[in-house]
């Protein structure tokens, strides 16, 4: 049988990004979320820059905690709250890494704001070191540390972390295995 003929179970499903509602049918089940929010979808955040879970740059939320959206298959994702770094709860520490000239090129500026405000709800006054930590799973080719440092100042002096939630759904969901990305490990 030719690779061409072979025929992919796929699945209709629907998923919860930023608060809407998008079903979004012939799913493969091999696809990950991070290929349907940006091929299905027409998301260009999260961005993908290494699709195998190494570089961070595909950073969202799922049901609060962040994740490689790489690393989640889309099936897995589905009816779950997913929160792209576009989402309005990650504003503040876009604009933030915007003011600290954190992210140079723009490309790693996603996934650093979502870094950012995943380390202020769980740590409203991170020191130097605690950063560093929380950072170091995203991969960034130009910028200083120095200015993620500042980035993080200037985000918690806006705000973000305030109120001590995980997330716009909140807390662990603990239904499922995933992959995440968090304080630059990953755990399954
Ligand atoms: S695209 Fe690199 S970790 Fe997902
Ligand atoms: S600023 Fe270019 S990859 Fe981070």
């Amino acid at each position: 049988m030719s690779e061409s003929a072979v025929e992919w179970p796929a699945v209709g499903l629907t998923l919860r990004v930023d608060g809407h509602e998008y079903p979004v049918p012939q799913v493969w089940i091999g696809d990950s979320l991070l290929a349907v929010l940006r091929e299905r979808l027409d998301l260009d955040e999260p961005r993908d820059g290494c699709s195998i879970g190494e570089c961070g740059s595909c950073l969202v939320t799922l049901d609060g905690r962040p994740a490689a959206a790489c690393l989640v298959p889309a099936v897995a994702a589905a009816d779950r709250d997913v929160r792209t770094p576009q989402d309005a709860a990650f504003e503040a520490a876009r604009e933030a890494v915007v003011a600290a000239n954190a992210s140079p090129c723009g490309f790693c500026a996603p996934a650093l704001t979502v870094a950012i405000t995943d380390l202020l709800r769980r740590n409203a006054d991170p020191g130097p070191a605690a950063i560093r930590e929380a950072l170091a799973g995203l991969v960034c080719r130009c910028a200083e540390s120095g200015r993620w440092i500042e980035a993080v100042a200037r985000a918690k002096e806006a705000g973000v972390g305030d109120g001590g939630t995980r997330g716009p759904a909140g807390g662990d969901s603990g239904e499922m295995a995933v992959l995440v990305i968090e304080a630059g490990e990953t755990e399954s």
